[in-house]
């Protein structure tokens, strides 16, 4: 058995379906080709974990792993790794210490989602470091009860991006979890510039679920009903019929509350330079925007830059979790 282990995780973005897959509805996502490393290393210090996150100015943050703290009290940064590895010792009575070191090609400002990449990642490199079998949906369970752990709240669609990878078709908690073959997603990534916290949104959404409880549930119900819709235009390659299910869907969102003016400038500009549809991606508030271009795709990224977006490119359908050396 080796000592030291190092995954590579995707990070992800939400095609169609957000808001309304915390309610127990379906959602539409993909993994994206930047990834975020994890190593671990067993260290002779029992009970005692280092953290090292260059990219999020972590350096040497120790942790007693005989103390289950509150997660709430431990630095933000860290969390979700701390959380991981309590978690996964606790299923597995191990005690060992341990050294465990991240490094992501994406900024955590993108809402490509390294909190669940890092807790996707450091469980992997745990079941490989201790020869622990996991089954993708006991990574998953285990990733996601870890992420309520910390956060509260979430469906858990990031996580399984970031363990199958490609592109899926996702229902609340992992009910259903359904890798979709598409070969190819003609969509540009615009960048708004504003880091959004899901949290924070998801919370905002939850307050006008109970103020308009019966309109609220009609627009996840449209949500879903959008993404049934979408995930056969999406096997049949119907471009067309996929952009305006999304700009659909981005009028869900707006309803919701949850856009803001910098999505709702790069979407309109989009649109008008010729992408069949855009729509936010993820929680809203800022992250990121996705158009579906199939020509002109030029003049699109020109008139997205134009107010004040910034064009990402990153490969999509990327491959899930993986165990590097
Ligand atoms: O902001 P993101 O990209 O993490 O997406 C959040 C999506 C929500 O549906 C709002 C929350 C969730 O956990 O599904």
């Amino acid at each position: 058995m080796s000592s030291s282990v190092t995954t590579s995780t995707p990070g992800k973005l939400m095609l169609m379906g957000e808001h309304a897959v915390v309610y127990d509805r379906g959602c539409l996502v993909t993994a994206v080709d930047q990834r975020l490393r994890v190593t671990v290393t067993k260290s002779n210090n029992p009970q005692q974990l280092t953290v090292n996150a260059p990219d999020v100015q972590v350096s040497g943050y120790q942790h007693d792993l005989s103390h289950d703290k509150d997660s709430t009290d431990l630095p933000k940064a860290v969390r979700f790794v701390v959380k991981s590895v309590q978690n996964f010792y606790q299923q597995n009575q191990l005690q060992t210490g341990l050294q465990i070191e991240t490094t992501s090609e994406f900024a955590s400002t993108f809402g490509f989602g390294s909190s669940s990449a890092v807790t996707v990642g450091t469980i992997a490199a745990l079941a490989n470091l201790f020869a622990v079998e996991l089954s993708k949906k006991e990574l998953f369970d285990l990733a996601y009860k870890t992420v309520l752990d910390v956060q509260g709240v979430g469906s858990g669609f990031d996580l399984a991006a970031a363990i199958w990878g490609g592109l899926l078709y996702f229902e609340t908690g992992g009910k259903v979890i359904e890798p979709l073959e598409v070969g190819q997603l003609p969509l540009l990534i615009g960048y708004t510039g504003v880091k959004a916290d899901t949290v924070t949104l998801v919370k905002q959404v939850a307050t006008r679920k109970e103020r308009y409880s019966e309109l609220m549930d009609t627009i996840f119900d449209l949500s879903w009903e959008a993404v049934k819709q979408g995930k056969t235009a999406l096997l049949n390659h119907d471009w067309q019929e996929l952009g305006e299910l999304m700009s659909i869907h981005q009028g869900l969102s707006y309803a919701l509350g949850v856009s803001s003016i910098q999505l709702e400038k790069q979407i309109m500009a989009a649109l008008d330079a010729g992408a069949l549809g855009a729509k936010l991606s993820g929680a809203g508030g800022g992250d990121c925007m996705l158009a579906l271009v199939t020509s002109n795709a030029d003049s699109v990224k020109e008139a997205i830059s134009n107010v004040g977006g910034q064009v990402l490119d990153v490969p999509l359908l990327a491959q899930g979790v993986r165990v590097e050396s």
